[in-house]
């Protein structure tokens, strides 16, 4: 390698010369991830850069369509699988409500409330709650016995899934909220989606266009209570 010190040449000797490329290779690679972590995802007109995206999620409950689909659908499933995962278990299960799929979840849903008896009021509130986005994504944690991989942390990693699918939507323009209620232990909710005892319905992903636009942002939290040094 040479280099120019003011005036004269230097010629570094061999070893100096290949941790040099070592450490010009390393920062490049860093470099590289660097710029591509700052580059923004545009979609229907929506521009977020990945921090941005974390420090701005939000949940929206009021939904319209369209629902996410085709390629965007195919980036928040993939995202959803691309949760951490301990021992590669892939633990969850995504399973799509939409068009004619929403009426039969709430025919199901208006049946279990009438077999549990519930009152008129919240029979009717049952029947209307899957008409509440254009697309819902139920959630499985399929857990598995592991020698290694307790059944806590594969829900966990469901649960991760269903985060990344929301903010995979929420990254291509869409948005939705996570929902959950006595439905995701209901017996014959759980049976609908095929679980088995271990399994555990993590959440209902409502997923659309939001209806309005959000009027301000998301505010910083005071970490205060919620953060300590060690
Ligand atoms: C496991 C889980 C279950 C939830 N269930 C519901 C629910 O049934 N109904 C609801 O309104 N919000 C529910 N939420 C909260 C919303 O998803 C959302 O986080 C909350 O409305 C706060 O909005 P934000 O995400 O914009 O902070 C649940 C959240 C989690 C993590």
């Amino acid at each position: 390698m040479l280099r120019r010190s003011k005036k004269k040449l230097v010629i570094y000797p061999k070893e100096t010369r290949v941790k040099s490329q070592q450490l010009i290779t390393k920062y490049c690679y860093k470099a590289c991830c660097y710029v591509r972590l700052q580059q923004t995802t545009t979609v229907k007109g929506n521009s977020m850069d990945s921090l941005e995206l974390l420090l701005q999620r939000r949940s929206v409950s009021r939904l319209t369509t369209p629902a996410p689909e085709g390629e965007v659908l195919e980036h928040i499933l993939q995202a959803g699988a691309r949760a951490p995962d301990h021992g590669g278990l892939k633990p969850w299960h995504f399973s799509l409500i939409h068009g004619e799929g929403l009426q039969r979840f709430s025919a199901l849903l208006r049946q279990v409330s009438i077999d549990d008896q519930l009152d008129d009021k919240a029979i009717e509130k049952a029947t209307q709650a899957p008409f509440r986005a254009p697309l819902i994504i139920t959630v499985v944690a399929r857990c598995q016995a592991h020698h290694k991989v307790p059944e806590w942390e594969q829900v966990v990693s469901a649960g991760c899934s269903v985060m990344a699918m929301q903010m995979a939507a929420q990254a291509q323009g869409f948005n939705g909220i996570w929902r959950s209620g006595a439905w995701t232990d209901h017996p014959t909710v759980r049976q609908t989606f095929n679980c088995q005892p271990q399994d555990k319905i993590v959440g209902f992903l409502y997923l659309g266009t939001p209806q309005f636009a959000a009027v301000s942002p998301v505010q910083a939290i005071d970490l205060g209570p919620y953060v300590s040094e060690f």
